[in-house]
């Protein structure tokens, strides 16, 4: 059976820096309340419409292709994650194709997990090379939250938390059963789909988008703070667990260990819980803030420039986020 092997990652963040001060200037916040509750210090805010989603999408993939040492041409599938794609239809994995030079009319599968998505689309590619569809998939998780936050006070709880980006993945298939990805675990409960979401614009109003919807912030996200937060140290744990055990693998084998940047409580709470020495929790939400799909091959792709995950290296990855979806994957870096 072939494992899929992640030949190369790569990350592209804004330009344009947002820091808590700068925040404090047009919501009522702090600096200090903000520190306290998520460990953000500061954020990435997209150039629009030149920064679109697509285009960070394909800066990262081009980064990680590079680090593969392979060609755009090489590529014979895209796996887009994001929950913040340019248009309505169609999806960012055909309109990335724009700012690439893939060979061929290679599919385009668009993937909309939110938070889990880039674990959701570790789990897809690794099945597609699994079963010799494909053989040189790039996976992309890229966001653009700001232009969808309430900046002001009323939005506070959210505004302050999110933050744009992407991150890729090249994956290929290893004959070496102990390389790559060893197991995945993916779940949904979409009874809860309600405490994490973006209502509007929708088809289910009979115009899709009026000046009431908007006035009535329905195109905003809301989130049940509290309730997301107790779910998600909750899952977090479990599902690495259960990706361990699939693997044959403890909580002690890991180098490594990268969940979904979604509040450093909950990156501590969750480490606590499964005994994880800090050492070996990768962190960067103070620089990013939560960048959904993105946050995960940022942080993933950051740790490999940087030196800090090697070739060889035992890392667990686990996301959780809206739907609720969450999910784990267990790689031989
Ligand atoms: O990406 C995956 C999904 N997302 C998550 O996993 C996020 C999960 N949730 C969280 O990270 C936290 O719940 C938040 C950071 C969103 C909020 O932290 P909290 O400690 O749960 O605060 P809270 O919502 O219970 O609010 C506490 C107080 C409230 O004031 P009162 O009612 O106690 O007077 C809020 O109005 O903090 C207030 N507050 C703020 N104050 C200053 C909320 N947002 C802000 C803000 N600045 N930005």
């Amino acid at each position: 059976m072939l494992n899929a092997k992640i030949a190369g990652l790569g990350h592209y963040v804004p330009k344009q820096v947002v820091t808590n001060a700068d925040l404090e200037k047009i919501i009522d916040t702090t600096d200090a309340w903000i520190v306290e509750r998520t460990g953000i210090k500061e954020r990435r805010w997209a150039d629009v419409p030149e920064e679109s989603t697509s285009f960070m999408g394909a800066q990262a993939a081009k980064a990680a292709l590079a680090q593969a040492g392979l060609q755009e041409s090489d590529v014979d599938c895209v796996i887009f994650a994001t929950l913040s794609s340019d248009y309505f239809f169609p999806g960012s994995a055909c309109v990335v194709q724009n700012f690439m030079e893939f060979s061929g009319n290679i599919p385009a599968y668009d993937i909309r997990i939110q938070c889990s998505g880039f674990v959701y689309g570790l789990q897809m590619a690794d099945s597609f090379i699994k079963s010799g569809l494909y053989k040189c998939i790039l996976l992309i998780g890229a966001e653009i939250q700001s232009t969808s936050l309430n900046k002001t006070t009323a939005g506070r709880d959210t505004a302050v938390i999110f933050g744009d980006g992407a991150g890729a993945a090249v994956l290929i298939p290893s004959e070496n059963e102990k390389e790559g990805i060893l197991a995945t675990s993916v779940h949904a409960e979409g009874k809860y789909a309600k405490e994490l979401w973006c209502e509007g614009p929708t088809p289910l109003d009979k115009v899709r988008m009026t000046l009431e919807s908007i006035e009535s912030g329905k195109h905003f996200p809301y989130m049940n703070g509290r309730y997301v937060f107790k779910h998600a140290v909750t899952r977090f744990p479990e599902v690495l667990k259960e990706s361990l055990e699939k693997a044959g693998k403890t909580v002690d084998d890991l180098d490594w260990f990268i969940p979904h940047q979604a509040n450093l409580r909950i990156t501590e709470a969750v480490g606590n819980q499964l005994g994880i020495s800090p050492a070996k929790v990768i962190s960067n939400i103070h620089k990013y803030g939560n960048t959904t799909a993105a946050s995960i091959p940022i942080a993933w792709s950051e740790a490999v420039l940087d030196g800090r995950i090697k070739r060889g290296d035992l890392v667990g990855i686990a996301a959780f986020g809206a739907g609720f979806t969450w999910g784990s994957v267990i790689v031989r870096y």
